[in-house]
């Protein structure tokens, strides 16, 4: 026998079935979808093309699939915002609120379909106004603000591309996203609220277009914080100033299937970001059946919320584009969990507000459906459950995550503090890549195990490999998905080579994630992150995931990363840093019981050389954990690029503790 690809130490037997109540209401409620999309994978997305979207012309050929390029529902004709918008006023739906906005301060605004159909066929003429046509690429660097999704909704109605990019990020991103799309327009604020305070974005604007970007032609400032800035005269444009003058007639204009729909640049850690590609018909009815299935949303009743952020695809799918195609209601929340609003901030100094922003939005709103992150999730339990138990939650009914792997006891926590030991947890695998969900339980229907996003959708396939490329019917190995989805991005804008090097060279006929996961005995996927992630001990390749499962699984672990770094002896040596749940104290004698705990968990193989009792750890501004830069702490080395960290201060105290007080052997 061969050695395992990756090893499988992590057992996990807790089982979570639907309830009764759950499935007697269930949107999907048996396997009949599982069992058509495995007849018959085209024709099940056909069927949900045709039924969950209004097409202008139906399509005559479901899919053309010349590996690695796919065309989905090709001579269809649509748009994405009469989908999002104009066919629910139609029918008579105008009243019914899209989206449930909640600034920072506690401004609030309310917004119909019918306004939000209004206020996106007026930004739609400003754009026609500004000269921007179809085929054109739009920038977007927003806060999390009522007119971010109507500029995006406003692009799609005259087939402008639009390229949100993240609003934390800085004027370099600006310029590299803008160069390489050739943006003609960027629409901005003047600010967004943040952690109690105005955090600028047209500046960085500014800084950006004095350096570069120089197809960008006008940029479009919406005021929302008030604070001073500087116009450039022809150039910069007030959003209020335009939208008062603009009409809010403005007919949808019907788009190809494949009209390319928006471009979201991935940002590696060190590479130039990738423009990934996504198209409009396949995109929409993949989001469209994903959120609605998988979410179980009944559209009269539900509230749902999906707290990412909008210049992430989480929130390009799930906040915008999925749950308007369904005609849904939703939050949407402009700041950050830990800022209360201003009536229950106690005092000046931030640590001692409450940090129960969440469960109060979650309380006053009656959210039935809650999209979070793993991460959120750890920081939450960090933080401790009295702010949730505090509030009533008793309105939610689905809770879900994704962006990383959840720690099976970080699952445990969701269920029991939030969900009231009383909602099935959906656990989310897709990637900006794949526009939409592609491994995740229908929850009515899957069983589930905590850590587990357990099996590929209806009409999606995948296969672990190993190293060879054979595949892996229990264990450890790479993911691939073996067949095209129609949310599938159909390539990186301008760079066709990097597209078919990326992820189909790795192995044959087959999209390589970049992931790896296990297999369990009944078939349940189990994903272990990033394959850079896997570590090799004395030979043994152990995922990082597996080792941080272990640690959070001991009751004072809120958090932990863990890292391979180069071992004399062993090749790479396990170095585990740890964040402690609220109340617990460091101690030499503490991190001695949580490697033992790993030891106990997974085997003496997999427990760690040290283990580091740290106050944060080292996080994208997706929440990502940067695990290059603790291996660079761990082998002593200067740090690379930092730019993409969020907080650049946590690894100096980070490097501080690993100096002083290792728990090693
Ligand atoms: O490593 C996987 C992880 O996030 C990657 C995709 O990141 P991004 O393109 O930023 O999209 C994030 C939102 C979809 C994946 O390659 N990932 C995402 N969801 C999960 C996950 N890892 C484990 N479990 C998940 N549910």
């Amino acid at each position: 026998m061969s050695e395992p690809t990756i090893e499988d130490y992590y057992v996990e037997d807790r089982t979570f079935p639907p309830s009764a109540d759950f499935v007697k209401n269930a949107v999907v409620a048996d396997r009949s979808h599982y069992e058509e999309a495995t007849e018959d994978y085209e024709a099940f997305w056909a069927r949900q093309a045709r039924e969950l979207l209004t097409w202008d012309e139906d399509f005559h050929t479901t899919l053309e699939w010349n590996l690695p390029y796919a065309k989905w529902f090709l001579g269809g004709k649509l748009n994405v915002s009469y989908n999002c918008l104009d066919r629910h006023v139609n029918a008579g739906y105008g009243e019914r609120i899209a989206y449930f906005w909640e600034g920072e301060p506690g401004d609030t605004r309310e917004i119909s379909y019918a306004e939000l159909l209004d206020e996106v066929s007026r930004f739609a003429n400003v754009l026609k106004q500004l000269g921007l046509q179809k085929g054109d690429r739009v920038a977007i660097y927003m806060p999390m603000i009522p007119e971010l999704p109507v500029a995006m909704l406003a692009c799609t109605r005259i087939g402008v591309a639009h390229s949100v990019i993240f609003g934390g990020f800085s004027p370099d991103a600006i310029i590299d996203r803008c160069e390489d799309a050739e943006a003609k327009l960027i629409i901005t604020a003047d600010a967004g609220y943040r952690r109690g305070v105005p955090s600028a974005l047209k500046v960085n604007v500014d800084a950006a277009l004095d350096q570069g970007a120089s197809s960008v032609r006008h940029v479009v400032v919406v005021n929302r914080c008030d604070t001073e800035v500087v116009m450039a005269e022809g150039r910069d444009l007030w959003w209020h100033e335009l939208m008062a003058d603009s009409s809010s007639e403005c007919p949808a204009e019907p788009m190809d299937s494949e009209q390319l729909l928006y471009l979201l640049y991935t940002s590696g850690t060190t590479a130039k970001p990738k423009g990934i590609m996504h198209t409009t018909g396949g995109y929409l009815t993949q989001v469209a059946y994903t959120h609605k299935t998988i979410f179980d949303i009944k559209r009269e009743e539900d509230v749902y919320w999906c707290a990412a952020d909008i210049g992430w695809v989480t929130g390009h799918s799930y906040i915008v584009y999925g749950p308007l195609t369904n005609g849904c209601t939703s939050v949407m929340y402009e700041g950050t969990p830990d800022t209360p609003l201003p009536e229950f901030r106690s005092g000046e100094d931030r640590a001692d507000w409450s940090k129960d922003r969440l469960w109060d939005i979650v309380e006053r709103y009656g959210v039935t459906q809650l999209y979070t992150a793993p991460t959120a999730i750890r920081t939450f339990m960090k933080w401790g459950a009295a702010d949730p138990k505090a509030h009533n939650l008793n309105s939610l009914r689905v809770l879900g995550t994704v962006g990383e792997p959840i720690n099976p006891e970080a699952w445990m926590w969701y269920h029991e503090n939030i969900g009231n030991e009383n909602c099935p947890i959906v656990d989310t695998w897709w990637q900006t890549e794949t526009g939409g969900h592609m491994i995740s339980p229908l929850p009515g229907v899957t069983t589930t195990k905590p850590g587990s996003a357990c099996h590929t959708i209806p009409g999606v396939f995948a296969e672990l490999v190993d190293d060879d490329g054979n595949p892996v019917e229990q264990g450890g190995g790479y993911l691939t998905i073996t067949h095209p989805w129609p949310s599938m991005l159909r390539g990186i804008w301008g760079d066709d080579e990097r597209y078919r090097d990326t992820y189909w060279s790795t192995y044959e006929n087959r999209y390589f994630a970049g992931d790896g996961a296990k297999i369990d005995g009944d078939g349940y996927l189990w994903l272990l992150g990033r394959v850079d992630d896997v570590m090799n001990v004395s030979g043994h390749r152990i995922a990082t995931a597996e080792v941080e499962s272990a640690l959070v699984d001991h009751s004072s672990v809120a958090e932990a990363a863990v890292v391979g770094a180069t071992d004399e002896i062993t090749g790479q040596a396990i170095i585990g840093y740890v964040i402690l749940r609220g109340g617990n104290e460091p101690s030499e004698s503490l991190g001695e019981e949580i490697r033992a705990h790993v030891a106990t968990k997974l085997g003496p193989m997999a427990r760690p050389k040290a283990v580091f009792l740290v106050p944060d750890l080292p996080k994208t501004r997706s929440g990502k954990i940067m695990r290059r830069l603790l291996r660079d702490v761990a082998e002593g080395r200067d740090l690379g690029d930092t730019t993409t960290l969020a907080d650049a201060s946590v690894v100096a105290e980070i490097r501080d503790r690993a100096s002083s007080d290792p728990q090693e052997d």
